[in-house]
């Protein structure tokens, strides 16, 4: 840890409220309590932490007044049962695999104050708050959490925000934010609540509740409306999440890419891994349960060509598939946030970087890629 803290002078810190004191002991038994889980892999828990980050200092990414580590984590599977499965006997599981993206570097985490399901709304943000004070050497500084404000027909004025972002920061248990987003635009649907929205995160900014904000979901057209907007307000827009990855690199997604550029706003791909599909893991045989099993029947048969290609280069070259898909977004110039749900799915993401594909096997899989006639759904939020 000394040494991560050393090589990231600048990293930000992620204030802590309220420090209680959570034992190791209590760290300790609820890891303990989720033994029985499946995949928990006592080798690489009881392996020593890294020294340092996977990656080299300067391929930190400057977003803003931030320093992020070149890819983030996601934690929308934190706290949902209907499409990802989570239980709370996970919870002990999750903060090992938060611990280990933090003793190798990570310090971007995304989430949103919508992320849960049922009386579990909210419980991603909750549980970040509770592994940041009970993380490796309960280290809050540098850790960036990236949230999410929903754009709920309720919220209709700048001040709900501002109380939208006070719940977030209380679950966290943070003083402040580090990246205050917007979910998404209303423009499609409800074009008069969009300047809430916008007056919102600048409320936020100028509160000092967030230390940079950004949007999600904006399409070019929407996303160069609210940078100049905000930008007559004094607020910078540091960064636009979009749906970007293999399966989703459609003339929409190279558009907001030139015009993030132009701009100095920093793309953050979600879904880098299209819900798990380019994992390899499943098949029209073996498909995830609930929803994500009915979205992946009708696509998996279209990505035979794709799914080659990326299993091909992996073998090459003695990464996962996953790595490579990873790897892609990172060489497009954008930041992968891949969701992770275990131990063993973090430490192999995190193989993803130091490394960069050439640009010979970048061709190669987008070729495949536009051979696949299979491509992922866009979300119905997504403006132009
Ligand atoms: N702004 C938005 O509207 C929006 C929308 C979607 C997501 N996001 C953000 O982006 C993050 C990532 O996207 P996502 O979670 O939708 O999808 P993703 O990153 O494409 O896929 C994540 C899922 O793939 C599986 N997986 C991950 N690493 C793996 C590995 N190494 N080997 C095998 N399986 C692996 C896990 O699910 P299984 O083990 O169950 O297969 C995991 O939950 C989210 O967590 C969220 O923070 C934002």
């Amino acid at each position: 840890m000394a040494l991560i803290t050393s090589t990231t002078p600048a990293f930000p810190c992620a204030a802590p409220r309220r420090q209680t004191s959570t034992s190791a002991a209590s760290a300790a038994a609820a890891a303990t309590s989720t033994r029985s889980w499946p995949s928990f892999s006592s080798t690489i828990l009881n392996s020593p932490p890294r020294l340092g980050p996977r990656f080299w200092p300067w391929e930190k990414v400057k977003l803003g007044p931030l320093s992020v580590s070149p890819m983030g984590f996601g934690t929308w599977a934190w706290g949902n049962q209907l499409l990802w499965e989570y239980r709370e006997e996970m919870d002990g599981v999750l903060q090992e695999t938060f611990n280990l993206a933090i003793r190798n570097g990570i310090n971007l985490f995304d989430t949103a104050d919508s992320y849960g399901t049922g009386r579990l709304n909210g419980q991603s943000e909750r549980l970040l708050g509770k592994f940041i004070r009970q993380g490796p050497n309960k280290v809050q500084d540098n850790i960036i959490i990236a949230t999410k404000f929903a754009a709920y027909p309720w919220r209709l004025t700048a001040g709900q925000f501002v109380k939208a972002c006070e719940s977030s920061l209380d679950r966290l248990q943070l003083d402040q934010i580090g990246i205050g987003q917007l979910h998404w635009s209303t423009a499609n649907y409800a074009p008069l609540q969009e300047r809430a929205l916008w007056d919102g995160l600048v409320a936020m900014y100028e509160k000092g509740l967030v230390r940079a904000v950004g949007v999600s979901n904006y399409g070019p057209r929407q996303l160069i409306k609210i940078y100049d907007y905000l930008n007559s307000q004094g607020v910078p827009l540091c960064s636009a999440q979009v749906q970007f990855s293999l399966l989703s690199m459609g003339p929409e997604q190279m558009e907001l890419k030139a015009i993030s550029n132009s701009l100095g706003i920093r793309l953050i791909s979600y879904s880098p891994l299209g819900l798990g599909m380019l994992t390899g893991k499943y098949s029209t045989s073996n498909l995830p349960r609930g929803p994500r099993g009915l979205l992946f029947r009708q696509i998996l048969p279209g990505l035979n060509p794709l799914l080659n290609s990326l299993r091909e280069i992996a073998q090459r070259r003695g990464k996962t598939m996953s790595q490579i898909a990873i790897n892609w977004c990172i060489c497009k110039g954008t930041i992968p946030i891949p969701g992770v749900k275990t131990v063993e799915q973090a430490e192999e993401n995190l193989g993803s970087l130091g490394w960069r594909l050439s640009s010979d096997e970048i061709f190669e899989l987008e070729t495949a890629a536009k051979e696949s006639p299979g491509k992922m759904i866009q979300n119905i939020f997504q403006t132009r």
